[in-house]
């Protein structure tokens, strides 16, 4: 049996994302925490966004100029500037918040070739109408709480053969209140521990802990098999997959090499790409 490490090192955490010990009695949800998710991100996102999440859906996308393209759970809008950037057509940014859609619109509301939507995902609406090119949903699968309806809708928003661009937080390494850094003294690595995997599980996560504010929302973990056998179900056929690293490094100290290694080898996100088969036959 080996020691128990004798050293705790704790990544560093995205300000305020910290899991919460019981579910939140009211709502779940983003609207209720759009204005703190609002700011949190901002204009072009935060670090993880700008350093890492947003450089690799831009590269994996390869938006192409006049394409129609639709962001599902677009949140405030961090996605819609680059794409508009990048020259396409038309973008489509579809969330279930209407406070967060809100907020996208004063941020980008004045562009001609942006439209929005408030929906649930995961319920077919008229929005899936397979009319786009590519699709993207960036750091929301796992605040969908069903992945079956959120792919299947994903597939039918696209043309046969369009494309979709998913990043999630990594679901064999970053899950809230189950996975931790650990400290091995004898090997002086820093370690990645996980106390839970293969069960699905939907974790309260409390956006302004020591506030006691009660605005929580809900994390659903899903294991990898889960997932990627949800996207087949739905019509969509993965044709790559990246693991994101952080950007972050360690202050220089004791721990700085040991800390650098471990950022190098656990990913923080998975980034999947995947086509919409010719013939759907999800649900
Ligand atoms: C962490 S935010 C990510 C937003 C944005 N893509 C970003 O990267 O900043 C998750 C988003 O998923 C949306 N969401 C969760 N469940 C949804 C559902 N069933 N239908 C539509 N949007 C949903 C939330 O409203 C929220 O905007």
């Amino acid at each position: 049996m080996p020691p128990p490490p004798r050293r705790p090192v704790h990544p560093p955490r995205k300000p305020g994302l910290h899991a919460a010990s019981k579910p939140p009695p009211g709502e779940h949800g983003w609207d209720p925490v759009a204005t703190w998710y609002d700011k949190l991100v901002g204009e072009s996102g935060s670090d993880y966004h700008r350093q890492v999440i947003l450089p690799a859906t831009l590269r994996l996308l390869a938006p192409q100029p006049g394409e129609s393209i639709i962001d599902v759970c677009c949140g405030q809008g961090v996605l819609l500037k680059p794409l508009l950037e990048a020259g396409v057509g038309q973008v489509t940014g579809i969330d279930a918040s209407p406070r967060l859609i809100a907020a996208a619109k004063a941020r980008h509301g004045a562009e001609r070739r942006l439209a929005f939507i408030t929906a649930d995902v995961c319920v077919p609406g008229a929005w899936a109408d397979g009319s786009h090119d590519a699709a993207t949903c960036v750091m929301a699968v796992h605040d969908v709480a069903d992945p079956v309806a959120l792919f299947s809708n994903l597939a039918r928003v696209l043309k046969p053969g369009g494309r979709a661009v998913l990043v999630l937080m990594h679901p064999c390494f970053r899950i809230p209140r189950q996975s931790h850094w650990g400290w091995d003294a004898d090997q002086k690595i820093q370690y990645r521990r996980l106390d839970a995997y293969g069960s699905p599980q939907d974790i309260p996560i409390t956006t302004h802990p020591g506030k006691n504010s009660g605005e929580q929302t809900l994390f659903h973990h899903r294991p990898l098999a889960e997932l990627l056998t949800a996207l087949g179900k739905s019509g969509l056929a993965v044709t790559a997959c990246e693991e994101l690293y952080s950007h972050r490094r360690s202050q220089a100290g004791p721990f700085s090499k040991a800390e650098h290694r471990a950022a190098q080898e656990f990913p923080l996100f998975l980034a999947l790409t995947a086509r919409r088969l010719q013939a759907l036959t999800g649900k």
